[in-house]
């Protein structure tokens, strides 16, 4: 099975007035695994119905490979869908359900049998084939919807949220074996999820979208490390947010005034003093006590102080709002109590000051 590349060029999808899908351009590369990610709402299916073909974009294009999609029916494409709802035949053995795109494709028996046992070897339920599919755990199943969608030997795979049904422990489980077959069968993947840690930790790059629109595109490290709107530094993971005032800008560094007190931060590079501005820092990156380096600095009281496991969870309230600080297992914070003062700290390279934007999260 070989992947084909993606793109979409300037495609927009309305529904009457309303823009689900606003003038997205963007190119897959074969055999990547590209992630859409956003919240409920923001055009992720839409998206996902314009490139199987189920839905015609209002304007733009759709390619597979070179060729132009425009007209060419869902059956016609070379793309095969996995949804949440996985809609198997649970009466059906395990087999019969891998084969079944073959059999409506006229394939004789004994190939369809040869070619589903080949897909449940792949999908690591080799020997499995005679169970019926109502005998499988919740785990199995979503990897039988895998090997049937791939027994059509598609180029690209659509996957639409194909975990959500699943509790948190297989859920994880699975995002490394739908990366490992991903990587064995070389198909493009395009996989949509609102959960960032699917994104982050399956995908070669992410389009992160809001409101029909894609804010940043770039791999997972870029778009944890280098979030390029507001909207994206508190969708994806958590931030800190103080909004306010850049009062000056001195190299990679901006000063910004906010009611938390004057900050320092990363600036983007089109942050320009009097602009109005937010500065975002990781729960993560903050400590307890002034940043030697900078002096940024918030007096805070602290409201809770929550063992986690491998961190504490400090939340405590500063002169306009409050603030989150992870601290790892083994820093020292004797003398830190829930209502009593405490000086949180980081280093303004820890820090990133953007334009103001709209916000995942207030
Ligand atoms: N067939 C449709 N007719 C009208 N509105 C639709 C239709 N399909 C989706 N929408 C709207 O378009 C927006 C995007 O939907 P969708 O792509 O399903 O979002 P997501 O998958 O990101 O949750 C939503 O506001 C939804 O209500
Ligand atoms: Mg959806």
């Amino acid at each position: 099975m070989d992947g084909q590349s993606i793109t979409l060029d300037r495609v927009t999808m309305r529904f009457g007035t309303f823009l689900a899908v606003d003038d997205v351009s963007l190119q897959v590369q074969p055999g990547e695994f590209f992630s859409f990610l956003g919240p409920s709402g923001c055009g992720k299916t839409t998206i996902l119905r314009m490139i199987s073909g189920f839905m015609e974009p209002s304007a733009g294009r759709v390619l597979i490979g070179d060729k132009d999609m425009a007209g060419i029916g869902p059956n016609r494409r070379p793309t095969a869908l996995i949804f949440q709802n996985l809609a198997l035949f649970p009466l059906m053995k395990v087999w019969e359900n891998v084969a079944f795109g073959l059999e409506v494709r006229g394939v004789d028996k004994a190939a369809r049998r040869r070619r589903a046992n080949e897909l449940l070897e792949m999908v690591a339920l080799a020997n499995q084939g005679e169970k019926l599919v109502s005998e499988l755990s919740g785990g199995q199943r979503q990897r039988v919807a895998i090997a049937r969608a791939l027994a059509v030997e598609p180029s690209v795979l659509l996957l639409d949220e194909p975990l959500s049904a699943l509790d948190l422990k297989l859920r994880q489980h699975m995002r490394a074996e739908l990366r490992m077959l991903q990587r064995r069968t070389g198909v493009t993947f395009v996989y949509i999820t609102h959960d960032q840690g699917e994104a982050l930790t399956m995908s070669d790059r992410i389009a992160v979208m809001s409101s029909g629109r894609i804010e940043q595109m770039g791999t997972p490290s870029e778009v944890y490390n280098h979030p390029s709107t507001a909207f994206c530094a508190t969708f994806v993971g958590e931030n800190n947010a103080f909004p306010g005032r850049v009062v000056a800008v001195d190299g990679e560094i901006a000063a910004i005034d906010t009611p938390m007190g004057r900050l320092f931060g990363r600036r983007d590079s089109a942050t320009r003093e009097g602009d109005p501005a937010i500065l975002f820092v990781r729960p993560e990156r903050c400590h307890l006590g002034e940043a030697s380096s900078s002096g940024n600095r918030i007096d805070t009281r602290v409201i809770r102080l929550d063992l986690e496991g491998a961190y504490t969870n400090l939340v405590a309230e500063g002169p306009d709002r409050e603030l989150t600080v992870h601290l790892s297992g083994d820093a020292g914070f004797a003398g830190v109590a829930e209502g009593g003062p405490v000086t949180i700290g980081f280093d303004p390279m820890a820090a990133l000051v953007l334009p103001e934007g709209r916000m995942a999260r207030a």
